[in-house]
């Protein structure tokens, strides 16, 4: 049987190779980039995940939020098999404009709150790319242009602040402003004009600006960085530094964004409105890496012309009708309030828990993205365990349990968490 032929096979069924064969593939083959747990997933519906014995895991991780929709939502796969079966969906060359492109850059457009507002509230635009980093790269491009062609800042000693424990994707630029030395050791040279400062030291903040500063790009809620969210006051404090300095203020949502933490946007919690934003991962439900950075049309006119910026894939057909679907389902599905309301309650549940157990230093989250910091610093030993008992989950910087999980749960699954959490927890 040909490879492609087994893998159909899968769909209707499981895969039949066994688990050590397929880690056997990996391990021989694929570059070891990710620390993997022992976990061969054959099969993904809505929270849950099977094993090739047919054992259940609850989700909690959700891809790090690329499946808030659930795993094949069947909304958007229809969307996506429909234009599949209709001969649309292929990549079109960017020279000539597409439908699905045009309505999908109108939803996000209009579904994003207006950005940049001392820019005259001139409506927003979009610049679709796939992999979330690349919309990174997009928005730290934008704040250089703005930089140098608004402020007058001489071109290469443009300057952003960053915060430490950010994370903002893998490739050279993000790694180089990374705070953490695996990422980026050995791989220089690495890519100048950033400063990092600490994320909640306004005051830091306002010594790190010089003339030469021209953006402030934060994550509202750290997710990679062990599940922080921003304190009281900081983001609104940044945006009064931003207006105050004429810098661009930029926020990360790709984690954190589209309901992720009981709001639409994270920023939402402290009503504080950027200058862009960027966004990726649910957007297109878990089918097909979109992303995107969104701003006032008068900034993004600015910075990109023909030419100056662009992606064979960025924005396809196929990519837009997920997206389109996938935002659709958000929205009809009230997942924004299912975030908030489950959320609420599982936190409850985990404060409780905490409060019994002799491992948790700290709960952090709101929504459906709540960190459980544990006091020795190892949180992989109790997701090893919850992996055991049908719960994936994994750290976040080493000493927080992530649970994130599809924005679709119910109190059923709220439960099934609380309960697999106590068994890890309390002795
Ligand atoms: C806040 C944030 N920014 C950027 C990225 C990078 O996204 P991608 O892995 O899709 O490139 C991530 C991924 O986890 C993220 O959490």
């Amino acid at each position: 049987m040909t490879d492609i032929n087994t893998l159909k096979k899968a769909a209707f069924g499981f895969s039949q190779l066994p688990d050590d064969q397929i880690i056997g593939f990996e391990s021989s083959f694929g570059a070891h980039h990710y620390g993997r747990l022992k976990l061969v997933v054959r099969k993904a519906e809505g929270a849950w995940l099977w094993d090739i014995n047919d054992k259940k895991y609850l989700d909690c991780l959700a891809a790090y939020s690329a499946a808030n929709q659930g795993h094949h939502h069947p909304a958007i796969v229809k969307a996506v098999v429909d234009s599949l079966q209709g001969n649309y969906g292929s990549v079109i060359s960017n020279v000539v404009y597409t439908d699905a492109l045009g309505l999908f850059l109108k939803r996000v457009a209009n579904l994003v709150p207006q950005m940049g507002l001392r820019f005259g509230g001139n409506a927003n635009k979009v610049l679709p790319k796939n992999g979330g980093v690349e919309s990174v790269e997009t928005a730290v491009k934008m704040a250089r242009y703005y930089g140098f062609k608004a402020k007058g800042i001489e071109d290469g000693k443009q300057q952003i602040i960053v915060f430490t424990r950010n994370f903002h994707g893998r490739m050279i630029t993000t790694i180089s402003f990374s705070p953490t030395p695996k990422y980026k050791e050995g791989f220089g040279p690495l890519t100048p004009g950033f400063k990092i400062v600490e994320f909640g030291d306004l005051e830091g903040v306002k010594k790190a600006i010089t003339p030469n500063t021209c953006g402030i790009l934060v994550e509202p809620m750290q997710g990679e960085g062990g599940m922080y969210p921003a304190p009281k006051g900081f983001l609104k404090g940044l945006r009064e530094l931003a207006d105050e300095h004429d810098l661009l203020l930029l926020f990360d949502e790709i984690q954190v964004g589209l309901g992720r933490t009981g709001k639409m946007f994270c920023f939402e919690h402290e009503n504080v409105v950027p200058d862009g934003i960027i966004l990726g991962k649910a957007i297109s439900g878990g089918l097909i890496p979109v992303s995107v950075f969104v701003t006032d049309s008068k900034l993004m006119d600015m910075a990109f012309q023909p030419g100056r910026d662009g992606s064979t894939y960025g924005g396809y057909p196929l990519a837009c009708v997920a997206g389109i679907a996938a935002l659709d389902v958000i929205e009809k599905e009230n997942l924004v309030e299912n975030s908030r309301k489950m959320g609420e309650i599982l936190k409850g549940k985990i404060l409780d828990i905490a409060s019994r157990s002799s491992h948790v230093k700290e709960v952090r989250g709101s929504g459906l993205f709540i960190g459980i910091e544990v006091k020795d610093g190892d949180a992989m030993v109790f997701c090893r365990k919850l992996l055991d008992i049908g719960m994936l989950a994994n750290d976040s910087y080493g000493h927080s349990i992530r649970i994130s999980p599809p924005l679709i749960i119910g109190e059923e699954e709220v439960d099934y968490i609380a309960d697999k959490l106590e068994k890890v927890l309390v002795d």
